[in-house]
C-alpha cells in the first residue's frame, strides 16, 4: 500500500471511496467534502492523502487548517474526512493515513489536530475530548461527544472557550 498527495485528477476515484463507505444520503455530502477541500487554496495548505493498493486507489483522507480566535501562534489543523473501501477495510490503510498525516503536521510544527468522529476509532490514535473542550465549533454539534482533539506540540492549553474557524468547504452545518 502507498501513500501519496492528491490531486484533481483523482476526483472520481475519490468518489468511489466514498460512495460505499458511507451511508445513502450522507456519502453525498462527505464525498464532495473531499472534492471541495482538493481545490481549497488555504495558507498554511490543505493536505489531501491517498491510499493506493495495486494502482488503485483505496482511500483518502484531508487534513484543513483551522484558526483560533486570537492565537495565531497556535497551528492548528481539522482531520476530515477519512474513508477506506468497504473491501479494504480492516487492513490498518485507515490507521497508515492518519498516521502519515499526523506525521507530516508534526514536521510543520503544527500544535493540535481536531477531529469530528467517533471516539471508539480515533481515541485510538490519543484524540481525546478533553483536549477539544475549550474549542467552540463553527456550529452546533450534532454528536457532541464526536469532538475531539490531540495536542502534538507545546501550545498553551485554552482556559476559556474560543471560537476556531474552518476553510470555505467545511462551514457546511450538515457536516456537523
Ligand atoms: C473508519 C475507517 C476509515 C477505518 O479504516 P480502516 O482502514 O478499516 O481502519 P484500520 O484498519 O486502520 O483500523 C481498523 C480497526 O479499527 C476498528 N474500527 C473501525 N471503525 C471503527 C469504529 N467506528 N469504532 C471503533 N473501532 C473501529 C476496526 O474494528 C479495527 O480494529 P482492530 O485493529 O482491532 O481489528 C473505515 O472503517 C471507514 O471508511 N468507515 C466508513 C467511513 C467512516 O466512518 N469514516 C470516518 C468518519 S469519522
Amino acid at each position: 500500500m502507498d501513500i501519496r498527495i492528491a490531486t484533481d485528477q483523482d476526483r472520481d476515484d475519490i468518489i468511489r471511496v466514498y460512495s460505499p463507505a458511507f451511508p445513502e444520503g450522507e456519502s453525498e455530502i462527505v464525498a464532495r467534502l473531499a472534492i471541495n477541500l482538493l481545490s481549497e487554496n488555504s495558507m498554511p495548505p490543505t493536505i489531501s492523502l491517498i491510499a493506493e493498493t495495486d494502482g488503485s486507489v483505496v482511500g483518502h483522507i484531508a487534513f484543513s487548517p483551522v484558526g483560533i480566535d486570537n492565537n495565531e501562534n497556535c497551528q492548528a489543523y481539522i482531520l476530515a474526512p477519512l474513508a477506506v473501501k468497504p473491501d479494504y477495510q480492516t487492513r490498518r490503510i485507515g490507521s497508515a493515513l492518519i498516521e502519515y498525516g499526523m506525521q507530516r503536521l508534526s514536521a510543520m510544527g503544527v500544535s493540535v489536530v481536531f477531529v469530528y468522529g467517533d471516539p471508539k476509532y480515533y481515541g485510538r490514535f490519543g484524540f481525546n475530548a478533553d483536549a477539544a473542550r475549550n474549542y467552540t465549533t463553527p456550529y452546533n454539534l450534532q454528536y457532541p461527544f464526536g469532538w475531539q482533539a490531540i495536542a502534538i506540540h507545546e501550545c498553551a492549553a485554552e482556559k476559556a472557550p474560543v471560537a476556531i474557524h474552518c476553510v470555505t468547504s467545511l462551514c457546511d452545518p450538515r457536516l456537523w
